[in-house]
């Protein structure tokens, strides 16, 4: 239901596919409660507005080439957001007084703007143009405060990881041991602590945070969220729920697998994706296709091209490797996830453990084998398998024998039947936090009271 004239939101997402998604769909969840949308937005892997035909859309130069590739160096990455950060400020500062000195006519008036908490310098073009700013912060709670404690945590000497404490639980987050609040091993520290704080500082700053989340799920890091952010917060996850699937793919989804999963036995397939950015080695690329085979279980693999750097797509397979698997096997370079996960065929998913990418596992009740690389994908990891314990963590070395074993646990193990049975009451509970008194409908009901009260 459009509810005419309750004002207009400008949303400004990160252009990472993981933060695209859910930037887009609170566009979404914000439009069905009654907001009119502008999305501000850099030239490089922008949404494509024809999906979305009730939203306006506003590119912003960002100083980057047509071709630029994001690096799955996270060190690299810091540095490209810091890189957006500067470039993107000016003309984002233009744009919005543009809309600003537009929407003066307007039956809508601007309420407020949202930008992804790693877009940490439009607090400051928020604050000249006088405009509310509220985060999008697009982890869970509990590794968003990992990351805002980093500077504590080598402070005290936590990290850098030292291996004789790598396997001990931090004394403050027992839930973690040191080696999963070791987000990245930055190679300039005093600049990665230096970016962290400004994304705290300037997050604090703002209006208030959204995450995409439920209490329910986390309840035990609220508190400590409320003492590091002192601002209003709101958990109305999970986005993906709201809407059926998600149309912010930056990659065209290949439909050859629905057909593909549709003739498979139920809980019989184990879907493969590492995500939008994470890479791996060759070496490593070959255990993962080894041991899929090896499984002798039915396997849906994303290789999005680049997954192993420098190769076109599957030309590292094994000579004969492809016929060996035959109709088991269906590999493609970029799948409808929200649809592989809700698919009865699927049975388990091996992820690395992106946010997103654990969320709408949770949401279809889909066991996992964890497979993180950095950043909030270990903590992820740690709560799946030891927390919520609805999966495997493959933590050292990528061997055949070990994901063979980690995929029979998962796929023909009575542990694995109870991983299901665990996680289909995590489902429920998702689902009742979306429902009318439930966590995340309260909390949503009161982000858009606070949004009509700017
Ligand atoms: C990044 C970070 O790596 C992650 O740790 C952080 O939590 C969010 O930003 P990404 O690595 O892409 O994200 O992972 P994830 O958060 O899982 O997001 C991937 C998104 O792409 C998901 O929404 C997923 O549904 C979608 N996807 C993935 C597809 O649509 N098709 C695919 O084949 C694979």
């Amino acid at each position: 239901m459009k509810l005419k004239g309750r004002g207009s939101v400008i949303l400004f997402p990160l252009p990472f596919q993981g933060h695209i998604n859910p930037m887009l769909q609170l566009a979404n969840i914000l439009h069905e409660r009654g907001f009119s949308i502008s999305i501000i937005h850099t030239r490089f892997n922008s949404p494509n507005p024809l999906n979305y035909p009730l939203f306006r859309f506003y590119p912003i130069p960002d100083g980057l080439s047509e071709n630029h590739v994001i690096s799955s160096d996270p060190n690299r990455i810091v540095a490209f957001v810091k890189f957006l950060n500067s470039n993107c400020q000016t003309p984002l500062r233009n744009c919005l007084a543009k809309l600003i000195s537009t929407s003066l006519e307007d039956e809508d008036p601007i309420a407020c703007l949202v930008t992804d908490a790693l877009w940490y310098s439009t607090q400051a073009v928020a604050d000249d143009l006088k405009l509310p700013r509220i985060v999008l912060r697009t982890t869970n709670v509990s590794s968003f405060i990992v990351l805002s404690s980093m500077s504590l945590l080598f402070e005290k000497g936590y990290l850098p990881l030292q291996d004789s404490v790598a396997e001990m639980e931090v004394p403050e987050l027992p839930q973690f041991r040191f080696k999963d609040i070791a987000m990245l091993e930055a190679s300039d520290r005093e600049s990665f602590l230096q970016f962290i704080e400004i994304l705290v500082q300037e997050t604090k700053a703002s209006s208030g945070i959204i995450l995409n989340s439920c209490e329910d799920l986390e309840q035990e890091f609220l508190s400590k969220l409320s003492l590091l952010f002192p601002i209003p917060v709101f958990l109305i996850g999970p986005f993906h729920k709201y809407f059926p699937a998600s149309s912010s793919s930056l990659l065209p989804q290949d439909r050859t697998c629905i057909s593909w999963l549709d003739k498979q036995q139920p809980n019989s397939v184990i879907y493969v994706s590492f995500g939008s950015v994470a890479a791996i080695e060759e070496a490593d690329f070959l255990e993962v296709a080894w041991g899929l085979a090896n499984s002798m279980q039915a396997f849906l693999w994303v290789v999005r091209p680049g997954l192993v750097q420098g190769s076109e797509w599957l030309e590292l397979l094994p000579n004969g490797f492809l016929e060996m698997v035959g109709e088991r096997a269906h590999i493609v370079k970029w799948a409808p996830q929200q649809e592989v996960l809700a698919h009865p065929s699927t049975g388990a998913f091996w992820t690395h453990c992106g946010w997103n990418s654990t969320l709408e596992s949770l949401c279809e009740g889909v066991p996992m084998i964890c497979q993180p690389s950095f950043g909030d994908q270990k903590i992820d990891s740690r709560f799946v398998s030891h927390v919520w314990r609805v999966g495997v963590h493959l933590e050292f070395k990528i061997e055949r024998g070990e994901i063979e074993r980690a995929i029979r646990r998962l796929m023909v193990e009575p542990e694995g039947q109870e991983m299901r049975e665990r996680i289909k009451l995590i489902k429920d509970k998702i689902n009742l936090c979306l429902k009318l008194g439930g966590s995340s409908y309260k909390s949503l009901d009161n982000l858009v009271s606070y949004i009509l009260s700017m």
